[in-house]
């Protein structure tokens, strides 16, 4: 039976009329003539071409479904020869949720914290009640301590789990996450020196509101091309 290795399956994702393959415990099967998974996405999540053994686990079914398709090969996964740390490997065996959660687990924080100060400062420039102003500020230590966790948990999901290949998403992620981040040192240092920077809305306190504001387009931007990975959008 013919051998894939994960770049040769990648080939058969359905993409331009490919025939559509998955991988499941070392096996290849072929699901092109199945409806739920037109154009090799199942589920609007699961992209064909791949090795999916740990995502059917999530699934509402069990792996009984694949033997509704042919087996047209068998898949070779390629030992971690990349060179990982001792340290980590054994640490993946012992607890694998590390693989992949870490990202998704803590990408949350950021993004709230970047939407608050934005939020917060909207709220006192509506009001003129200065605790908002305030807690504008702490969430900006937050977003601060937060988007390094992201970026850095985000840095080794894409080590480990997409070899560290430049991606689109990728490639807009990594300048974007580090744009916000120096901004959010930027304001909060500005703030912690010149306490009554917003007291008045003029002069150089409009171009710290577009800094504080800068955070939503950024951490929008952020946050899509990171669900892109994780959630493909269905292609016509
Ligand atoms: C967590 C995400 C998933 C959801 C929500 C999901 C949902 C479903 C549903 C509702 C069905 C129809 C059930 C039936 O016909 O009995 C189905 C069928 C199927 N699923 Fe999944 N699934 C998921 C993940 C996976 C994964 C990761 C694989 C591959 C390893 C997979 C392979 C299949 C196959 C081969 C079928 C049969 C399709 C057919 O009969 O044409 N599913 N899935
Ligand atoms: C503050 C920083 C960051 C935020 C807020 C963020 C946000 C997100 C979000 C919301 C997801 C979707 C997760 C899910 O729904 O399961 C995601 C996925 C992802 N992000 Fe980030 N990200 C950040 C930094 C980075 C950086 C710097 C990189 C790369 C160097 C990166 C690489 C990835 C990858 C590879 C995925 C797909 C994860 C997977 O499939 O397991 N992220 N990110």
């Amino acid at each position: 039976m013919k051998e894939f290795d994960s770049d040769e399956l990648s080939q058969y994702n359905g993409e331009n009329g490919t025939p559509i393959y998955i991988a499941h415990a070392g096996k290849v099967y072929d699901v092109s003539e199945s409806k739920l998974w037109r154009n090799g996405l199942h589920m609007k999540r699961h992209n064909a071409g791949r090795d999916l053994t740990t995502d059917i686990q999530a699934a509402p079914h069990q792996t009984d479904v694949l033997e509704r398709y042919p087996q047209v090969g068998i898949f070779k996964k390629e030992v971690e020869e990349r060179k990982i740390p001792a340290a980590i490997a054994w640490m993946l065996k012992k607890y694998p949720m590390l693989r992949r959660h870490p990202h998704p687990m803590t990408v949350h924080f950021p993004i709230v914290f970047a939407f608050s100060p934005p939020t917060f400062v909207f709220l006192y420039l509506i009001t003129g009640v200065k605790s908002f102003e305030m807690t504008a500020l702490h969430c900006l230590g937050g977003g601060i301590i937060f988007s390094i966790v992201g970026i850095t948990t985000g840095i080794y999901t894409w080590w480990l789990n997409y070899l560290a290949k430049p991606l689109k998403a990728v490639k807009i992620k990594i300048p974007l996450t580090l744009t916000m981040l120096v901004t959010e040192i930027i304001i909060f240092i500005w703030r912690i020196l010149v306490p009554d920077v917003l007291n008045s809305i003029r002069g150089v306190s409009i171009i710290y509101l577009l800094l504080v504001f800068s955070l939503i387009p950024m951490i929008t931007v952020i946050g899509w091309f990171g669900a892109s990975m994780t959630f493909p959008v269905e292609k016509e």
